[in-house]
């Protein structure tokens, strides 16, 4: 048996209700209002996020991916032949699937993935795909310090996989704290596979982000639907409107859910006060030249060994490894 599963423990599972109703009051008191990214990835966020990256302005799926069919031979030969790849967030299986048809004799696939239903597809599909892979999932939060399970044998070196960009949803400090994370991880002679959305003209980024079909307005919506029926507030959903906008100076998207009245909504025991048109902040997507990557990384100990990218310069695959390391 290749696959091997891995108890859940406390401290991978989600937020206990009491925590979610308490995450969701505190951000509610700060000013202005925010709610965390993550409370997107429920079921139907994570369906309606797929269904995202189909939509035709969302630009970053079909850049990576196509990044993965033209480089996922040479990404293969630079990380080097036996390694351990860790997957952060086993999300979307079609990019990691064109690494490992590449990479040659990995040791382990070890799917990162906080989702019970996402992981273990993921590790039943890639089990399908290739036989003689060992799949060791991971249930739990990659923005947690890992527990890797214990390979089958010794990997030359541990590459983490961190693909679609989702290093954008953290701010500055946070990213390059989980990058710092990532580098303890990956060990010394280990690397970091990572997908960065690039910037570029602002109509096109903003497009991405407000798709004419409105998946994303729903998408964004959603993370209200999940709130009331896991933690009973009652958010009407007819009164907020999604909305995204790209802030140049700070380069990012940030996505707000506007109060469309002045309004009261119910939340654990307290009530909590909406103006008309206040703005509460749920997601920043961090957009990257060249140099802000690399001084990201910098940040963090690393530094860029290889960086494959579109013509275009719209989306780009960084290899990361240790700063001072011999480049790859
Ligand atoms: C999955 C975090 C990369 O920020 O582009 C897509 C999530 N949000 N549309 C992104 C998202 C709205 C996406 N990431």
């Amino acid at each position: 048996m290749n696959v091997q599963a891995f108890d859940l423990r406390d401290d991978d599972r989600r937020p206990p209700v009491d925590d979610l109703v308490g995450i969701v009051q505190r951000g509610l008191r700060s000013q202005p209002k925010r709610l965390p990214s993550w409370l997107f990835y429920d079921e139907r966020g994570s369906e309606l996020f797929e269904a995202i990256c189909e939509q035709p302005e969302y630009y970053l799926t079909r850049c990576e991916i196509e990044l993965m069919a033209i480089h996922a031979g040479e990404m293969a030969d630079v990380v080097g032949p036996e390694v351990r790849l860790v997957e952060y967030g086993s999300g979307n299986a079609v990019k990691t699937r064109m690494l490992l048809e590449h990479l040659h004799a990995p040791v382990a696939y070890v799917p990162v993935e906080i989702s019970p239903e996402p992981l273990r597809r993921c590790v039943q599909e890639t089990s399908e795909r290739f036989p003689s892979l060992a799949v060791q999932a991971h249930p739990g939060d990659f923005t947690r310090p890992l527990r890797l399970p214990i390979p089958p044998r010794a990997p030359r070196r541990t590459v983490l996989y961190f693909p679609g960009s989702t290093i954008g949803n953290f701010e500055a400090r946070e990213a390059a704290e989980l990058l710092r994370k990532m580098r303890g991880e990956m060990g010394d002679g280990g690397g970091i596979l990572i997908g960065a959305d690039l910037k570029k003209d602002t109509a096109v980024i903003e497009a991405a982000y407000n798709d004419r079909a409105g998946v994303t307005a729903e998408f964004t919506l959603n993370m209200l639907v999940r709130l009331n029926r896991e933690i009973g507030s009652d958010f009407d959903l007819a009164s907020f409107r999604h909305r995204a906008h790209y802030n140049a100076m700070a380069g990012r998207i940030e996505t707000f859910l506007v109060s469309a009245r002045d309004q009261k909504v119910r939340v654990g025991k307290q009530l909590v006060g909406f103006a008309a048109d206040e703005a509460m902040q749920v997601e920043y997507s961090c957009k990257y030249s060249h140099e802000d990557f690399a001084s990201l990384a910098a940040k963090a100990g690393l530094q860029i060994a290889h960086a494959w990218t579109d013509p275009e310069s719209m989306f780009a695959v960084y290899y990361l490894v240790r700063a001072g390391a011999p480049k790859a």
